[in-house]
C-alpha cells in the first residue's frame, strides 16, 4: 500500500525503490500481480469402493501385478492405444499447449463442456460430510497398512491406499473489482490425472502428478460472487516402483494478473563471464498481451543481492516496447555486475543468491511485478576434473531422494524437507538427484539456501512402461509438455546444475528406436535451456550403443562399479558387468562420468546378524545378513541389492578411477515403497539414514569419507549381547582418522591403519563378553576422536529430545521429537522396543510416530509406537495461530513418564 503512496506523491519508481531498498522484500502492489495460496477452506472425498463414470482415459482393468521384482529387471510393458466415449482427454489436452512448440499440434478444446449435469460439479451440492482438509495432502498417509500376501497396494508402492478416485472442492471468492484481470490456477503437484472444473466447466487438466502446472480460470470466473472449483484425482494402482502418495499433495495457488503480464515461468535469467570480479547478467522476459489493442509498454529490472535483507545492486535500463494484440514479445537485458558474490556449495563455497523484480509500466503505472531468484555461478562439466563450480574442482558426495517425507507421505512441508536436507549436509553431502520426478518448488529453494547441487529429473519410464500404469499410458500425448513446463519452471535456480530426462528407462534396450526417443527428450531440454548439460541414467546401456551418445554427460547405475561382478555375486542371474568406467571413457573421452546410482546397500538401523560376511561387499540373497522372521537385513553396511556394492566396493572402484565426478548414492534416506528384500514390508532398506531420519551405521562411514576434516569415529555394532557371550562378534569402525586402536573392557586389540583402498577397520575375531568398547582415533600420529560403546543395563526412562524447542504457530511448521528409551545412565538401549503412548496439549498435533522399522505395519497416525533399536519419532505440527507451550507426554509400561515442552510463536 505504502508503495503506491510513494508512487503516487513522487511519481518516480527509481526514488520509491531506494527508500525501501533497505526492506527485507520491497512492498508488493497488489494491483499488479497477487499470488494467493489456497490452503483452507477445502472439501475432500474419496470414493470407497467403485468411483464415478469419469476418467482421463480408458485403462486396461488390472486383477494382480506382482510388484516384488527386482529394480533392475528389463521393462518389459508396451504402450497401448486406447479410446473410450467417456473419456476426457480431449479437454484436457490443451492445458499443454503452452508447452508445445509445433502451433500445428495444439489442441483444440472441444466446443461443448462435458458431463456438465454430473452433480459434483455444482455448487449446490451438499459437501458438507466431507472431510475438512488442508492442503498439501496426501489421502493415504494416514491410512492403516495392507498386510499380508498378494495385498491390494503391494510392497512396491508401499501398502498404503494410494489408489482411487477422489474430489477435493473449494469456493473461491473473486471480487467484482477483479474484473479484466486473468485469473489463473497454480496446481504444484496432484497425484494423478488432475482434472478442474470451475462453475461446472472443464478447465482443462494434466496427469502427469509430479508436474506443476496452470490453468487458465478467466473464462469461467463469475465476478462478486462464489465459485465453484472442483478437481478429480485419479490415482491409479501400480503406477510406480515406489510410493507415490495420492491426491493434491503440493501447494495450490491463486494468481492474478493484468491483461498484460509477465508469462508463466517468464523471467530466465543466465549469468556469464564469471569471475570474482565481474559477471554479466543476462535476463530474458517474456510478455503476454491478453487484450485485443497494440500496448505500449516499458520493462525494467532491478537486481537485489539476497542476504537476511535485500539489498539493491542495480538496475538495468528500462526498455520500451509494443506488445501486439493478443501478442507475445521478448525482452533481453544484460548487465555487468562488479564483484559478484556467487552462488557454490559449502563448506568451501557459500550459496549466495539474488533476487530480480521485474516490473512492467503502462503510462508510468505499474501493471505487472515479477521476482526472480537466481545465483551468479560458473559451472563447468570436466572430462577429467568433474565438477568445477566457480574455478574450484568440486567432488560429487550426492545422494539420491525420492520426493515422500517419511511418516508424512507425499504431502510437502518445508521444515520436513528441510531437515531432510539437514542431516545430509552432517554427513557431508553436497548433491541430490531428484529420484525420479520433478520435485516440489519448495525443495529447489531449499537447495538453493543450503547449497546444494541438483540433477533435476523427470522420468523413471518413457513408451516402455515398468509398471502396468505408469507413465507410458500418456507418455505419447505429453512427453513434450511435461519436459518443457519442467524445464521453465526449475532453470533459475542456481542448484540445478543438470537435466536428467530418464532413469534406466525400457528404450536402453532399443537401439536405434530408443535413442532417437533420447535425443528428441535432449533436444527438447536443450531448446528450453542451453546453459546446462543433460543426461539419462543408464544401468544396461554400454559404450557402443546408440543411447549414451545422446546426452552430454554420462550416468551410470551400478555400471561404473560393475554389476554382480565380486566373488558373493557370482550365483546370481541377471545383469552382470565388470566395472564399466573405464570403457565409457574410452568411447566418449569428453564427456563427464558420474555415477547416478551406487551402492542400493540394504539395511536396518541398529540390527545386526551373524555370521558377518567376510567380503567387502555381498548380495543379501546370498543367505548371510538378514533375519527372515523379523524382516531385518544387517546394519554392517556390506549387504546389498543384487545389483548393488557396499560403499566399500563403491569407494574403491571411485578411487581407481579419480576423472569419475563423484556419486549419487541410492539411496540418502529410506522412502516409502520398494522394500527389497522384503516386499511384505512398507518401505525400503537402502537409505543410508531411516525413514524416521534415523542414522544408520553406515552414515558414518560417508561422513568419514565426505567430511575429512571432522573428528569423528564410529563404532558397530552395539555392546547388548547376552545371547552371544563368547561368541565371535566382529567389531567394525568408520573414522575420519587414518588409524585406529580398539580397547574391549581396557585390553588394547591393536592399531590398524587405513589402507590406501580400504574404507572400514575391521576386527573380525572379537570374542563377546558385556563391558565396553572403546575406539582411538589417530590421525597423522595425533590423536583425532574417540567413541565408547557399553553394555547398557535395564529399560528405565524415556528421553524426549526436539529438533527445535520453538516452532512458529501457522500451522505447517513441524517439531521432530526423538525418543530415546534408555537406562538409569541415560545411555540409549540399542534393542529396546518398548511400547510408548504418546498424548499432547491442544496447542500443537501429532501428525506421525514411526521408528524407522520398514516392517513396522503400525500406522503412521497412530499415538501408540514401539521403539525400535532403542528409539521413536513424534513428529508434531502446530495449531494456526494457537502460541504458547505444546506439551507432549510419553508414557510406556515399567518405565518412567516423560514429558517435553516447547513453545510455537
Ligand atoms: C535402481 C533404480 C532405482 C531403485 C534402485 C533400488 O535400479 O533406478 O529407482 O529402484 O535401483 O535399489
Amino acid at each position: 500500500m505504502k508503495e503506491s503512496i510513494f508512487f503516487k506523491i513522487f511519481g518516480h519508481y527509481l526514488l520509491m525503490i531506494s527508500v525501501f531498498s533497505f526492506l527485507q522484500i520491497p512492498a508488493q502492489n497488489k494491483n499488479s500481480r497477487e499470488r494467493i495460496k489456497i490452503r483452507e477452506g477445502w472439501k475432500f472425498m474419496k470414493y470407497e469402493s467403485m468411483p464415478d463414470s469419469l476418467i482421463y482415459d480408458e485403462r486396461d482393468i488390472l486383477k494382480f501385478h506382482n510388484d516384488n521384482i527386482v529394480a533392475d529387471t528389463k521393462a518389459e510393458i508396451e504402450a497401448k492405444e486406447k479410446g473410450s466415449k467417456n473419456a476426457l482427454k480431449a479437454w484436457v489436452l490443451p492445458t499443454a499447449n503452452d508447452f508445445i512448440k509445433d502451433k500445428s499440434k495444439h489442441y483444440t478444446r472441444p466446443e461443448n463442456n462435458p458431463v456438465s449435469d454430473f452433480p459434483l460439479l455444482s455448487s449446490d451440492y451438499d459437501d458438507t460430510k466431507w472431510e475438512n482438509i488442508t492442503i498439501p495432502h496426501d489421502w493415504a498417509i494416514k491410512k492403516n497398512f495392507y498386510e499380508g500376501d498378494p495385498a491390494e497396494v503391494g510392497g512396491g508402492m508401499g501398502r498404503l491406499p494410494i489408489h482411487g478416485v477422489a474430489w477435493y472442492r473449494n469456493k473461491l471468492i473473486i471480487p467484482k473489482s477483479d474484473q479484466g484481470k486473468k485469473i489463473y490456477l497454480e496446481i504444484d503437484g496432484a497425484m494423478s490425472y488432475a482434472i478442474i472444473w470451475l462453475n461446472g466447466k472443464l478447465v482443462g487438466g494434466w496427469p502427469y502428478g509430479y508436474s506443476s502446472f496452470r490453468l487458465d480460470l478467466t473464462p469461467f470466473v463469475n465476478y462478486g460472487k462464489e465459485n465453484q472449483l472442483s478437481i478429480r484425482i485419479d490415482n491409479p494402482n501400480y503406477s510406480s516402483r515406489w510410493y507415490t502418495g495420492g491426491g493434491i499433495y503440493r501447494n495450490v495457488w491463486l494468481v492474478k494478473t493484468n491483461n498484460i503480464n509477465i508469462d508463466q515461468y517468464g523471467t530466465f535469467i543466465k549469468s556469464s563471464n564469471v569471475t570474482k570480479k565481474s559477471a554479466n547478467i543476462d535476463v530474458e522476459i517474456k510478455l503476454r498481451n491478453h487484450s485485443n489493442k497494440d500496448q505500449k509498454i516499458s520493462v525494467e529490472t532491478s537486481i537485489y543481492l539476497f542476504n537476511k535483507k535485500l539489498s539493491k545492486i542495480a538496475q538495468m535500463p528500462s526498455s520500451l516496447a509494443i506488445i501486439k494484440a493478443n501478442g507475445q514479445l521478448k525482452i533481453n537485458n544484460s548487465i555487468s555486475v562488479k564483484n559478484p558474490k556467487l552462488w557454490g556449495v559449502p563448506p568451501t563455497q557459500e550459496p549466495n543468491l539474488y533476487k530480480a523484480i521485474t516490473k512492467v509500466f503502462q503510462n508510468k503505472k505499474e501493471i505487472d511485478s515479477y521476482e526472480t531468484t537466481f545465483g551468479i555461478r560458473d559451472l563447468k562439466f570436466d572430462p577429467l576434473k568433474g565438477i568445477i563450480l566457480n574455478g574450484e574442482s568440486i567432488r560429487i558426495k550426492g545422494v539420491n531422494q525420492h520426493h515422500d517425507l517419511g511418516a508424512l507421505g507425499a504431502a510437502f512441508n518445508i521444515r520436513a524437507a528441510e531437515r531432510q536436507l539437514e542431516i545430509l549436509k552432517e554427513m557431508g553431502v553436497n548433491a541430490i538427484r531428484m529420484a525420479h520426478n520433478p520435485p516440489a518448488p519448495e525443495l529447489l529453494d531449499l537447495t538453493d539456501k543450503m547449497g546444494f547441487m541438483v540433477i533435476n529429473e523427470i522420468f523413471d519410464s518413457w513408451k516402455k512402461g515398468k509398471t502396468p500404469n505408469d507413465y507410458h499410458l500418456i507418455f505419447s500425448d505429453w512427453y513434450e509438455a511435461d519436459t518443457r513446463a519442467f524445464v521453465r519452471r526449475d532453470k533459475n535456480h542456481p542448484s540445478v546444475i543438470a537435466w536428467s530426462f530418464g532413469n534406466e528407462v525400457g528404450e536402453q534396450y532399443t537401439d536405434k528406436e530408443g535413442a532417437a526417443i533420447a535425443k528428441n527428450l535432449n533436444d527438447i531440454v536443450k531448446e528450453e535451456d542451453s546453459t546446462r548439460p543433460t543426461t539419462a541414467s543408464m544401468n544396461y546401456a554400454k559404450p557402443d550403443m546408440p543411447f549414451p551418445a545422446t546426452m552430454d554427460f554420462i550416468s551410470l547405475n551400478y555400471q561404473g562399479e560393475g554389476i554382480r561382478n565380486a566373488p558373493a555375486y557370482s550365483h546370481l542371474k541377471g545383469i552382470r558387468t565388470k566395472p564399466l568406467y573405464p570403457d565409457f571413457k574410452e568411447k566418449f573421452p569428453n564427456k563427464l562420468i558420474v555415477s547416478s546410482e551406487t551402492a542400493s546397500t540394504l539395511s536396518t538401523r541398529g540390527s545386526y546378524c551373524f555370521p558377518v560376511t567376510k567380503e567387502y561387499s555381498a548380495p543379501v540373497s546370498n543367505a548371510v545378513g538378514y533375519d527372515d522372521t523379523t524382516l531385518e537385513v544387517s546394519d554392517y553396511g556390506l549387504y546389498t541389492a543384487q545389483f548393488g556394492a557396499s560403499p566399500d566396493k563403491v569407494f574403491d572402484t571411485q578411487d581407481h578411477h579419480p576423472y569419475v565426478a563423484g556419486e549419487f548414492v541410492w539411496s540418502g534416506f529410506d522412502y516409502l515403497g520398494e522394500p527389497t528384500p522384503y516386499y511384505s514390508a512398507r518401505s525400503s532398506y537402502s537409505g543410508i539414514i531411516d525413514l524416521a531420519g534415523f542414522k544408520k551405521d553406515r552414515f558414518y562411514q560417508y561422513q568419514a569419507r565426505w567430511r575429512p576434516d571432522f573428528p569423528m569415529v564410529h563404532i558397530l555394532p552395539h555392546w547388548n549381547w547376552p545371547d552371544r557371550i563368547g561368541k565371535i562378534t566382529p567389531i567394525h569402525i568408520f573414522t575420519s582418522g587414518d588409524e585406529v586402536e580398539l580397547f574391549v573392557n581396557g585390553k588394547s586389540y591393536g592399531k590398524k591403519k587405513k589402507d590406501k583402498y580400504e574404507y572400514r577397520l575391521r576386527w573380525d575375531d572379537i570374542i563377546y563378553q558385556s563391558g565396553e568398547v572403546t575406539a582411538v582415533a589417530y590421525k597423522n600420529g595425533k590423536k583425532w576422536a574417540e567413541e565408547t560403546v557399553k553394555t547398557t543395563g535395564e529399560g528405565f526412562g524415556i528421553k524426549l529430545i526436539a529438533d527445535r524447542t520453538k516452532i512458529n504457530a501457522d500451522g505447517d511448521d513441524l517439531a521432530f521429537i526423538t525418543v530415546k528409551i534408555v537406562d538409569k545412565n541415560g545411555c540409549v538401549i540399542p534393542n529396546a522396543n518398548n511400547k510408548i503412548s504418546f498424548s499432547i496439549d491442544s496447542n500443537a498435533e501429532i501428525v506421525a510416530t514411526d521408528n524407522g522399522n520398514p516392517a513396522d505395519l503400525i500406522s503412521f497416525a497412530s499415538h501408540t509406537r514401539n521403539a525400535f533399536s532403542g528409539l521413536a519419532l513424534v513428529i508434531i505440527k502446530s495449531k494456526k495461530n494457537q502460541k504458547g507451550s505444546i506439551k507432549l507426554t510419553a508414557k510406556s509400561d515399567g518405565l518412567e513418564t516423560s514429558t517435553l515442552t516447547i513453545e510455537s510463536f
